[in-house]
């Protein structure tokens, strides 16, 4: 039936069971004069799943965070967030959404705790103290709440960039290289840290990654930009069982040098490269 529903309506959003879908894209696109950033892209993030983002540099994938955030408006389409329009309406599903960015610096004067409590403030998060104490021991961030946030390391940085996220308990949870220039002991923390969460709360994730072991570990399913516009999306499995490769990490080399998955089913030997 609801199936049927979704048919008569004439696409996946129109139908019941995607109407409060965390993420519905359709359609949506972004040009900074001639460049084309995102082009016309279109998919479905269904709840509890984690998605990865990937892409050559430049392919699109922090313009279509910033989207999904409402940071920036759409030249084409549009982004529903649990059914909310993110150009219009976007502050009725912020409680239940946050970000994180290694790229995005918290004010740097500010101590941890200082910036950890103006969040908290915009979120509107009763118990504002506890649930800092509470998020910064889950990180292991309670020695650094009195130190200067600029003056920390990347990693450090990371760790509270995560608090900051985590916060508001967010149902969506949108990571833009969560783990772009840890050591792998941290990152491989911060990953689990991140498996947990989801598990633990049913939460939606969607992680942009160059880190392909990362992605086969966290990723239910991955969305390949090229050039802005969706090349795959698929389980990592069938990604590596189509293009007929080891891991993630070759099926990304195809992709970006232009070989699809057809492409290399035709080739005689394609061990060979
Ligand atoms: N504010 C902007 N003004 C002009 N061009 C922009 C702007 N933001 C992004 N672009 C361009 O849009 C394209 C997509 O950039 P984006 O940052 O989304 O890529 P990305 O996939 O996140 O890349 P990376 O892996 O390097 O982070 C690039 O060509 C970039 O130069
Ligand atoms: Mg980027």
């Amino acid at each position: 039936m609801v199936e049927a529903a979704r048919k008569f309506a004439g696409d996946g959003a129109g139908g019941s069971d995607f109407a409060q879908a965390p993420v519905v894209v359709r359609g949506l696109a972004k040009n900074y004069g001639a460049v084309t950033a995102v082009d016309h892209i279109s998919f479905t993030i269904e709840a509890g799943t984690t998605v990865a983002l990937l892409g050559g540099n430049g392919a699109g994938k922090t313009t279509t965070i910033a989207m999904l955030l409402g940071l920036i408006e759409p030249s084409a389409g549009e982004v529903r967030v649990f059914g909310a329009d993110m150009s219009r309406n976007r502050y009725d599903v912020a409680q239940r959404i946050n970000f994180q960015s290694p790229y995005v610096d918290l004010p740097a004067r500010l101590t941890v705790k200082e910036n950890l409590t103006v969040y908290a403030g915009l979120y509107g998060i009763a118990n504002a103290g506890e649930r800092i104490a509470s998020v910064a021991e889950h990180l292991q961030i309670d020695m650094l709440l009195d130190r200067p946030t600029g003056k920390l390391s990347a990693g450090q940085k990371t760790r509270v960039g995560l608090a900051k996220a985590l916060l508001n308990a967010p149902e969506l949870l949108l990571l833009d290289e969560p783990t772009a220039s840890l050591d792998p002991d941290t990152a491989d923390w911060i990953r689990r840290k991140l498996k947990d969460y989801a598990r633990e709360r049913n939460a939606t994730l969607l992680i942009a990654s160059h880190n392909m072991a990362e992605v086969e570990r966290l990723a239910d399913r991955v969305i390949l930009l090229q050039a802005g516009r969706i090349v795959e999306d698929e389980t990592p499995r069938a990604l590596i069982e189509n293009y007929g490769r080891e891991t993630l990490e070759d099926v990304f080399l195809d992709v970006v040098r232009g070989r699809t998955a057809q492409k290399l089913a035709a080739e005689p030997d394609r061990k060979a490269s």
